[in-house]
């Protein structure tokens, strides 16, 4: 099977999988004017309310900041299709349902889901991470993102023996107690718990700071002298000399830089962000991709900081299903594919023929932009740019996004439902695809 148009949602919903698959075959609408109706969707996600808080299995899949719901996306069951940019947050880099991976987990499946001692592939995937991410000497597999950041936390307080860690406004690093801290405005900011539930204590240790802004960051290691364990960032929205300026000063400090490249390892390069900006971490934490939609998180990085990692070492982390062969093998099968020639390339160039055409049909449009593209990850905001850190994206217009997510959603795009959230390419993308998609964006321009 293979799948012409990366369109094809296959797996991404409940509601979804458990329908036939005959929406599949049916036509993205062939006017840019017709829009889809949601009756099946929204039974589907009303009763998925009463099963599940918010009716979803991970809160971004929700679309509260941008009316509907994510039953709409049962492009199955109502029958509608979509041109989808989300890719399932990342993982689908090859598109949806790729053969060769397909098969590849169904050989490995007959042979049993998991064993819960190591295996042979647990080590080909470890050496093709080993060998693509410069930092990383010594990898250990977890589940998710979340579970990764976690075991890397833990690992930067034990290696360095000090408690505090810093982070920047905005950053995701999973659902930990320790990093569900934003902060308010202000350069550095003591961090104070975004979520109910979460102990002031768990955030007590987790400095926060604006992104892009190194004074900000050094004054924190100024006044935290020999206390900060780790800086931990997502590299991608930053540049070189900010991330440079980074290294220096965890180096001068004797702290642990980390890049959580759950998002964007072998996604904006198949080196990750380090290798496409040449700044090397000393610890990297990935997922996504890395699982080929199937469940995996990653840490790894210098063999002396590593070793420090239970069995070998004293800092405990553990999974029952951790490095499971079925999600090591999509891993590998989907890594030998981004190895091919010129997919980077290729992701870029889509990225950037789809984020030009949008900033352009906007600018036709009067309306403010600034949009920006990283191999297969783009993004655009409402606002006048460039975006550089969370508080500047905060004053992008919400309420254009929403109006604008509803409206593409209508006419067979899907886009993340939530302003802050990236965009991600696919090769199976096609350029018809992306044209069809700036189109949609110039009909819906008009009505903003
Ligand atoms: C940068 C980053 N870190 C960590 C995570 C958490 O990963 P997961 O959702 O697999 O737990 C995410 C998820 O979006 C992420 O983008």
């Amino acid at each position: 099977m293979k799948l012409a148009l990366a369109s094809l949602l296959i797996g991404s919903a409940a509601a979804f999988t458990a329908s036939s698959s005959a929406g599949y075959s049916t036509a993205l609408k062939s006017t840019v004017t017709e829009t889809y109706s949601f009756t099946k969707s929204e039974e589907i996600f009303a009763e998925a309310q009463t099963l599940m808080p918010g009716g979803v299995s991970s809160p971004v899949r929700a679309f509260k900041s941008v009316g509907g719901n994510p039953g709409a996306y049962a492009w199955d069951v109502d029958g509608n299709k979509y041109i989808d940019y989300v890719g399932t947050w990342g993982p689908a880099i090859l598109g949806h349902a790729d053969d060769d991976v397909l098969d590849a987990v169904k050989k490995t499946m007959d042979k049993g889901t998991s064993f819960g001692a190591p295996c042979a592939l647990e080590n080909e995937l470890a050496k093709a991470v080993i060998d693509a991410v410069p930092s990383v000497e010594m990898v250990r597999f977890t589940n998710s993102g979340t579970e990764a950041c976690m075991g890397m936390i833990r690992l930067c307080r034990a290696y360095t023996n000090r408690e505090k860690v810093i982070k920047f406004e905005g950053c995701y690093h999973g659902h930990a107690d320790a990093f569900l801290v934003q902060a308010g405005s202000g350069v550095a900011t003591l961090g104070l718990p975004d979520s109910p539930g979460v102990p002031s204590s768990a955030t007590k240790a987790t400095l926060c700071a604006e992104y892009n802004n190194l004074d900000a960051v050094k004054a924190i290691f100024e006044d935290n002298k020999e206390e900060i364990a780790a800086v931990i960032l997502e590299p991608v929205v930053g540049n070189s000399e900010f991330l440079e300026g980074i290294r220096e000063l965890c180096t001068a400090n004797g702290a642990v830089l980390v890049f959580d490249e759950v998002m964007t390892g072998f996604r904006v390069s198949y080196g990750g962000a380090q290798k496409y900006f040449g700044v090397t971490p000393d610890i990297t934490t990935m997922g996504k991709v890395i699982g080929g939609g199937l469940p995996v998180g990653a840490y790894g990085g210098k063999k002396e900081i590593m070793e420090m990692v239970a069995p070998a070492g004293p800092m405990y982390q553990a999974g029952t299903l951790s490095g499971n062969p079925l999600a090591m093998t999509a891993g590998i099968e989907t890594m030998k594919k981004l190895r091919e020639e010129g997919v980077y390339e290729e992701l870029e160039r889509k990225s950037k023929m789809l984020v030009d055409g949008i900033v352009a049909t906007a600018e036709k449009h009067g309306l403010p932009i600034s949009g920006d593209y990283a191999g297969g990850m783009f993004g655009w905001y409402f606002v006048e740019g460039p975006v550089k850190n969370f508080q500047q994206a905060t004053k992008a217009n919400a309420e254009t996004f929403g109006k604008w997510h509803r409206a593409m959603l209508e006419r067979g795009v899907y886009l993340a439902p939530s302003m802050y959230e990236a965009g991600f390419m696919s090769m199976a993308h096609t350029d018809a695809d992306i044209e069809r998609t700036i189109a949609i964006a110039d009909e819906v321009m008009a009505t903003l």
